[in-house]
């Protein structure tokens, strides 16, 4: 996959920071949160392998908020593969390899907890909503998740949230939930949640 290395020769931090852009983005666009979460992590940005009318993803969907089941499968595990085999080449395996995306990255990242416990010791999603229903989730126990959400986001509403929370907390996850009374948009506030959670990590 299309993606930018940064600090990956600080193969000591004990964290690595996997970037998943939104609908419409790219690899360089979640650069600048993963300076101000941890500027020293070694960092692997990727880039969605799909288009959507010009508009770059990470799975297909059919609609807004209903995606193309076998697709997301298949991107999951291709993703999955990718990061695994990207840390393993950078001597990276060792740390804890932590997922943050927004929207539609962040959907990416929760398939991918839904689908393995090899690859994301924790994750930060911003903006997720529950990918896919109707599979067993791994034992997710020792994984930790921040989510950030907005009681005014039309594309993840709180039901979506609840639900999220409930199937990864079932499955072993600790889980923490931060509110914002605005939409969709990744806000100051909410990323400074996220930064103080990530560094009780
Ligand atoms: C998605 O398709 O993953 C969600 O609807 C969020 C978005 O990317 O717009």
């Amino acid at each position: 996959m299309q993606h930018i290395l940064k600090n990956e020769t600080n193969s000591t931090h004990p964290r690595t920071l996997v970037m998943l852009h939104g609908t419409g983005g790219d690899e360089y666009d979640m650069l600048p949160i993963a300076q101000m979460i941890d500027a020293e992590a070694p960092v692997i940005s990727v880039k969605g392998n799909v288009s959507e009318n010009g508009m770059t993803r990470f799975f297909r969907r059919l609609a807004i908020g209903q995606f193309d089941e076998e697709d997301l499968v298949e991107r999951t595990h291709e993703l999955n593969d990718f990061v695994v085999k990207t840390a393993k080449e950078n001597e990276l395996q060792s740390s804890e390899i932590v997922a943050i995306g927004y929207s539609n990255g962040a959907n990416i990242a929760a398939s991918s907890l839904f689908h393995s416990n090899e690859v994301f010791d924790a994750a930060i999603l911003f903006h997720p909503i529950v990918p896919l229903s109707g599979i067993e989730l791994p034992d997710l126990s020792g994984k930790k998740v921040f989510i950030g959400a907005g009681t005014g986001d039309p594309y993840a509403p709180k039901s979506e949230i609840d639900e999220l929370q409930a199937m990864l907390e079932q499955a072993g996850a600790e889980v923490q939930v931060f509110w914002h009374e605005q939409g969709h948009s990744l806000t100051q506030e909410e990323l400074q949640a996220a930064i103080q959670w990530y560094q009780t990590l």
